[in-house]
């Protein structure tokens, strides 16, 4: 066998990004499943070209605070649990801390957000995992988040091609071509 390599944290994200964003589909369950758990009681999905060049998800649940913006986007980091027990009583649709992770490693995402505490919104832009803007915004409670240039479009993942996608889930049976 080969020398045994940990991973970089990059290489690590894509990995992890394949899990969760299987196909355009996937992307727009995660974002509905966090509006839903963000108490949105309304909520509105558009698409362009199948969703590989653009999705946005508007909702206008709790929206999310400045100063957890960055962490939505953190692998692991999560609002809807914090201790062992809590994985016994989980009442919400996500929990990994990892949807926006994956998203985000594989895309270009824009998050326009406002809490009902907060007076001024919040646009906040990540690239491929690297945050590109973080500013005040005009923008009325709730969240909308567009995700543009889904994975092969994306150099991080292209250059990787084939980008491996565990697809089974014994991770046994190789892996597959991103093809949307
Ligand atoms: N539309 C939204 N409205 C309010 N908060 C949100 C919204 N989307 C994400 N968040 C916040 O960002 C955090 C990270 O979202 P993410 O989807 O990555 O993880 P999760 O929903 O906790 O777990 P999972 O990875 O299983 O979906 C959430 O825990 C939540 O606090
Ligand atoms: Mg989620």
């Amino acid at each position: 066998m080969a020398k045994i390599n940990v991973l970089p944290k990059h290489i690590a994200d894509l990995i992890a990004a394949g899990e969760v964003v299987e196909r355009p589909s996937s992307v727009i369950k995660e974002l509905m499943e966090n509006a839903i758990d963000a108490g949105a009681t309304s909520l509105t999905v558009e698409i362009r070209n199948g969703g590989v060049t653009y999705m946005r998800v508007t909702d206008n649940g709790s929206g999310i605070a400045r100063d957890d913006i960055r962490n939505a986007f953190v692998s692991h980091a999560t609002s809807k649990i914090l201790t062992e027990e809590d994985l016994h009583g989980i009442g919400t649709l996500g929990f990994r801390g990892e949807a926006l992770a994956s998203i985000s490693a594989v895309s270009r995402v824009d998050v326009l957000t406002r809490t009902p505490d907060d007076e001024a919104g919040t646009v906040y832009k990540i690239e491929g995992s690297e945050e590109v803007l973080l500013s005040d915004a005009g923008c009325p409670e709730g969240t909308t988040i567009v995700v543009r240039d889904l994975s092969t479009a994306w150099p991080a993942s292209s250059t990787a091609s084939p980008c491996p996608i565990p697809r089974s889930p014994s991770g046994s049976s190789g892996t597959t071509n991103r093809s949307w």
